[in-house]
């Protein structure tokens, strides 16, 4: 999540087309930057900062077209100027009246029609960068209503709304959706791909700096569209082994009195037909795996830091945290409250 110097450089060269206007890119881009709020640099979700060779080259695209659109109102807005004051309305004269022009008309259409182009083969251009050959890491998302599944073929891991990944090594993440259409987008990293129901939408990235990164739906699902975020974590190779190893274990066995209450009363309760706690009878697929719940950032797609406080208040009444979410209210008492939080808490 740092800001590291230089992350410009790895910028590839554009094509000779756009050469000239990405001089000016860096200067643009700076003078953004400082117009971002401070809490955006700290800790962001900016589409200005990105940490992947992918993401520099959408905002580069992007700056290109700012630059290209700046340049048109200049142009229109000058031009509109000029008449206004030299073609005034005069008293004494009435202005001369000219229907048509063919050589006017032919520029005016066609110089739209090649801006359109140029815009059209910088964004094939770009595109075309972004999908990266190969792959050293692959990743299974699936949106749900409103959350993200997360598995990685080839090791039993399943986790969700957060999303780890080696640092400098490609990913490719095959997308799909359990209900209807969303869209993953971590702005740091990369530009945005829709999950389809029945259809395996693929994307690539391949981040730079270690760090935790914002991720979000970017395809307006229903109610919840707002809460269903995810954290990329981009963490060093041995990192990435080591959490994956863990997520493909099986859930830890409960270390005290309340916690093993819990066990029981999750594995008798509503709880265990939506949710899987590996190692166990929950074998529910409805909801999220809880197997390492207890490693992970947040609560309820992003919704909540995860803290034992705020885990008790989801349980106790999750449609007070996330009106509209698919987990039923199921009524529990303080002592039973406290044992599930209890178990829980230590499936690490
Ligand atoms: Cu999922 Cu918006």
């Amino acid at each position: 999540m740092t800001g590291r110097p230089g992350r410009d450089a790895c910028v590839p060269a554009r094509p000779a087309v756009a050469a000239l206007v990405a001089s000016a890119i860096p200067a643009v881009t700076g003078a953004f930057a400082l117009l971002a709020p401070a809490s955006a640099r700290a800790a962001t979700a900016s589409v200005l900062r990105p940490e992947s060779p992918g993401a520099a080259e959408i905002r580069s695209l992007a700056f290109t077209v700012l630059l290209i659109s700046a340049g048109i109102f200049l142009v229109v807005e000058g031009l509109l100027l000029v008449s206004i004051i030299r073609f005034r309305k005069r008293p004494e004269a009435e202005a001369p009246q000219v229907r048509g022009d063919r050589r006017l008309e032919i520029v005016w259409t066609a110089i739209p029609a090649v801006i359109v182009v140029v815009l059209f083969l910088l964004t094939v251009d770009t595109m075309k960068d972004l999908d990266l050959p190969g792959k050293n890491v692959t990743v299974g998302v699936t949106g749900h209503q409103w959350w993200w599944e997360v598995r990685y073929p080839g090791a039993d891991a399943v986790t969700a709304n957060e999303i780890h990944v080696p640092v400098g090594r490609t990913v490719q993440v095959a997308l799909e959706s359990a209900d209807v259409i969303h869209s993953f987008w971590a702005p740091q990293i990369g530009g945005k791909t829709d999950l389809i129901p029945g259809h395996v939408n693929r994307t690539s990235f391949l981040a730079t700096t270690p760090g935790t990164y914002a991720g979000a739906c970017a395809e307006f699902c229903g109610l919840q569209h707002a809460g269903m975020r995810f954290w990329l974590v981009v963490e060093e190779p041995g990192e990435f082994s080591a959490w994956l190893k863990h997520q493909a274990e099986p859930a830890a066995e409960p270390k005290t009195p309340a916690a093993a209450a819990g066990k029981e009363l999750l594995l008798s309760l509503p709880c265990a037909g939506c949710h899987s706690v590996r190692g166990t009878a929950a074998q529910g697929t409805v909801g999220p795996d809880l197997t390492h719940l207890a490693g992970r950032l947040s609560l309820a797609a992003g919704t909540l830091p995860n803290t034992p406080q705020n885990l008790r208040r989801w349980l106790h009444d999750p449609q007070a945290v996330k009106p509209g979410n698919r987990m039923p209210t199921v009524p529990l008492t303080e002592e039973q409250l406290n044992q599930l939080t209890a178990y829980l808490e230590g499936l690490e």
